[in-house]
């Protein structure tokens, strides 16, 4: 069986470290494991008020989370946390009341930064949420990427080994976590 996997990068840039480094991974995923970006960046705010009514791009979203087997998240990290926009795909994906897109689905999170702490605080943030909307999280390896803007080339490929061998050590370990945990 192929696994579908949902990937999630809460970074809006085009140049965005998380990004290349989803991509990256994406690219190394065992064979059993089918990765898909998913486009949160067109989500408008989550509002209790819309809810009757909701956007169509929030069914979409919520459509796509039901139909992946697992979850890939990217995040960097702003202001020791997650961002916004990261946290309000998280919302609209946990509603309506009863209805939590993610529930249940096994997912891995990545941090990216620029800095020396490497996400740490937005890792850990996320995580947080991720128990709440019932999201086992692979709990090691842990992947704390830091001073990404060494690590990229002009083309957006990572060229530092050990970094690219740490993903690929990630990956088959996120595999065995899907296949463990998918429903
Ligand atoms: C940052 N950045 C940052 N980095 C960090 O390690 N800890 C932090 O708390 C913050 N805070 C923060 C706030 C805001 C509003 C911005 C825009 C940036 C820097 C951040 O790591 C850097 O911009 C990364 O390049 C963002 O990830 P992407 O966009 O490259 O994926």
């Amino acid at each position: 069986k192929k696994y579908k996997i949902a990937v999630i990068v809460g970074s809006l840039r085009k140049e965005s470290f998380n990004l290349k480094t989803a991509k990256e991974m994406m690219a190394m995923a065992p064979d059993s494991l089918s990765t898909e970006l998913l486009d949160i960046s067109g989500l408008s705010w989550f509002n209790e008020d819309l809810e009757e009514n909701p956007p169509k791009e929030w069914v979409t979203l919520r459509e796509k989370i039901q139909d992946a087997d697992g979850l890939l998240f990217f995040t960097p990290e702003y202001n020791r946390s997650v961002p916004g926009v990261l946290k309000n795909a998280i919302d609209v994906g946990s509603r309506p009341y009863g209805e939590n897109s993610w529930d249940g689905k096994p997912a891995g999170v990545v941090s990216v930064s620029i800095g020396a702490i490497s996400g740490f605080g937005a890792n850990h943030h996320l995580r947080q949420s991720l128990v709440f909307v019932n999201v086992p999280t692979m709990a090691q390896p842990e992947a704390y990427i830091g001073g990404a803007a060494e690590l990229f080339d002009d083309n957006g490929k990572l060229t530092n080994e050990s970094t690219k061998d740490f993903l690929k050590t990630y990956m088959e370990a996120f595999e065995k976590w899907v296949h463990t945990n998918a429903k």
